[in-house]
C-alpha cells in the first residue's frame, strides 16, 4: 500500500485528522495536495492542544515527514505561526516540514479582494475570509499569481509585485464603496515577504520529486484532504464550494504523485451532517433554539475552527455520501461522532429527495436544484446509553449498531471504524 488517502465525504469538518492519527503509525510521510488556511483540526498531544490550519497533521509525529504540495495555498503568516507554536510546544519540524516551491502564495491583497466580494449580499458564499478563492483565481490566472519558490528571490519578488499591485489597486478601488478601498505598496509588501521567506526557506523544495524518491524507496504516504469532497470546485455544490480539488482525484495534479499509487481510499463520515456557509444542505435541522440541531450542535461542538462560525446541523444524508463515495472511489467510510447522537429517542436517515414532486435517488450536485430537494427519511429507533467507554461493535446498543448498519447499506461500503469521542482510544475498528 504505498499510499493512501483520507477525504471527507461531506461538507468537510469531518474529523479526518483522528483517522490519519490512528493511521500515523504505518506511515513515512503526511502530505495535503488541496486548499490552505482554511481547514482547521485541534490535534491533542501529551494533552496540549495545537490547532493546525496549514500544516499536514502529521507534524505532530516524530518520525513523519510532512509535506505541503503544489496544491495548497500557503499564507506564510500563518505558516511561521503554526510552526512557532509546535515550538512552543516542544515539536520541532525543522528537519521534517516540507513545502513544495511550486505552491501559490497568498497575499494580503487577496484577503482584501476575498472581503470586498463577500461583503455584498449577492454572490456571497461565506467563504472563511483566508483568501483562498482570489488566490487559486491568480494561479489559474497565470498573469498575477506568484509561487513559494518565487519569494526566494529578491529581485524578481520586487519585479513581479511592482508588476501586481498596480492592477490590484485598480480592482479594488472598482470594487470598493465610499472610504472602503484600501491601497497596497508592492515595497512593504516585497520588504514584507522577504522576511517571511527566510522563514520559509529551510522547508522549501521541490515536493514532486521528494516524493517520487520516497514511493521508490518504498515509503508509505497519507494524503490528506482538506475541506469535503462536496466543496470540491468541480464535483462539489456549485458555487457554494472552496477552489480547490479536495476529492482524491486532486492529488495527482496537488503533488505530481500519479493516482496508481493511492491505493486505499477512506471516506470519513460523521454520523450526521453539517455545513458552514452559504449553500443548500438538504437534511439541515432549522428546529430552533431548543431542537435537535441545537442539541447536536452543543454536544458534537460544531463551531468552526477558523471562523468559529456555528455550523449548519442535519441529519446523516446517504444520498450525498453515496455520491461522493462514488466520486472519491471509497473503500471504505469511517464514522466518526456516533456518541454525539445518544440520548435522542428517534433517528434520521436521508435516503432520497423529493426533487418538484418527484423522488430521485441521485445527488443533483447543481446547488440550484439541490436546493428545491426536499429530504425523505428513513426513521431508526435511537440509544439512550452513553458509548464513549465501547471499544468494540458489540459493546454499542442494539440501536447504535443498527444505525451504522444502516448507513453501510445505504452507503454501500464497509464501515471500518467507528468512532465514539475525540481520543484516539475511542474508536472501535471493524
Ligand atoms: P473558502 O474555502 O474560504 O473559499 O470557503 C468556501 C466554502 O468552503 C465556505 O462555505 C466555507 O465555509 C467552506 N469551507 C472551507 N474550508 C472548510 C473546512 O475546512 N471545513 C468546512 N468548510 C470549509
Amino acid at each position: 500500500m504505498p499510499g493512501m488517502c483520507v477525504v471527507g465525504l461531506q461538507w468537510g469538518d469531518e474529523a479526518k485528522g483522528k483517522i490519519v492519527d490512528l493511521l500515523g503509525d504505518d506511515t513515512d510521510l503526511v502530505v495535503r495536495y488541496n486548499g490552505g488556511a482554511n481547514a482547521g483540526h485541534t490535534v491533542v498531544v501529551n494533552g496540549k492542544a495545537f490547532k493546525l490550519s496549514l500544516l499536514p497533521t502529521g507534524v505532530i509525529r516524530p518520525n513523519v515527514e510532512s509535506v505541503i504540495g503544489n496544491g495548497v495555498v500557503v499564507y506564510p503568516p500563518r505558516f511561521i505561526e503554526e510552526v512557532e507554536n509546535l515550538e512552543k510546544g516542544g515539536i520541532d519540524v525543522s528537519g521534517s516540514l516540507f513545502v513544495s516551491d511550486h505552491a501559490h502564495v497568498i497575499f494580503p491583497y487577496h484577503m482584501e479582494e476575498e472581503r470586498l466580494l463577500e461583503s455584498g449580499g449577492e454572490g456571497k458564499i461565506g467563504t472563511t475570509g483566508r483568501g483562498i478563492g482570489p488566490c487559486y483565481q491568480d494561479k489559474v490566472g497565470r498573469r498575477f499569481g506568484i509561487r513559494v519558490g518565487e519569494l526566494l528571490r529578491e529581485s524578481h519578488l520586487r519585479d513581479k509585485l511592482k508588476f501586481v499591485v498596480p492592477f490590484k489597486n485598480k480592482l479594488m478601488s472598482a470594487f470598493a464603496t465610499g472610504t472602503d478601498g484600501k491601497a497596497f505598496d508592492a515595497n512593504a509588501i516585497a520588504d514584507e515577504y522577504l522576511g517571511y521567506a527566510e522563514r520559509l526557506r529551510p522547508h522549501v523544495v521541490d515536493t514532486s520529486r521528494m516524493l517520487h524518491d520516497a514511493l521508490a524507496a518504498g515509503k508509505k504516504i497519507i494524503f490528506e484532504a482538506a475541506q469535503g469532497s462536496l466543496l470540491d470546485v468541480d464535483h462539489g455544490t456549485y458555487p457554494y464550494v472552496t477552489s480547490s480539488s479536495s476529492l482524491p482525484s486532486g492529488i495527482w495534479g496537488g503533488t505530481g504523485v500519479p493516482a496508481k499509487f493511492v491505493t486505499r481510499i477512506i471516506g470519513v463520515v460523521k454520523a450526521y451532517t453539517t455545513r458552514v456557509g452559504q449553500g443548500p444542505c438538504p437534511t439541515e435541522l432549522l428546529d430552533g433554539p431548543d431542537g435537535i440541531g441545537e442539541r447536536i450542535r452543543k454536544i458534537g461542538r460544531e463551531y468552526g475552527t477558523v471562523t468559529g462560525r456555528p455550523r449548519r446541523v442535519g441529519w446523516f444524508d446517504a444520498v450525498a455520501v453515496r455520491y461522493t463515495a462514488a466520486l472519491s472511489g471509497a473503500d471504505e467510510i469511517t464514522l466518526m461522532l456516533l456518541d454525539v447522537l445518544s440520548g435522542l429517542p428517534e433517528l434520521k436517515l436521508c435516503v432520497a429527495y423529493d426533487l418538484d414532486g418527484e423522488r430521485v435517488t441521485h445527488f443533483p450536485s447543481d446547488a440550484y436544484q439541490l436546493e428545491r430537494c426536499k429530504p425523505i427519511y428513513e426513521s431508526i429507533p435511537g440509544w439512550s446509553e452513553d458509548i464513549t467507554g465501547a471499544r468494540k461493535l458489540s459493546d454499542l446498543p442494539l440501536g447504535a449498531r443498527k444505525y451504522v448498519e444502516r448507513i453501510s447499506e445505504l452507503v454501500g461500503l464497509k464501515v471500518s471504524v467507528v468512532s465514539v469521542g475525540p481520543d484516539r482510544a475511542q474508536s472501535i475498528m471493524m
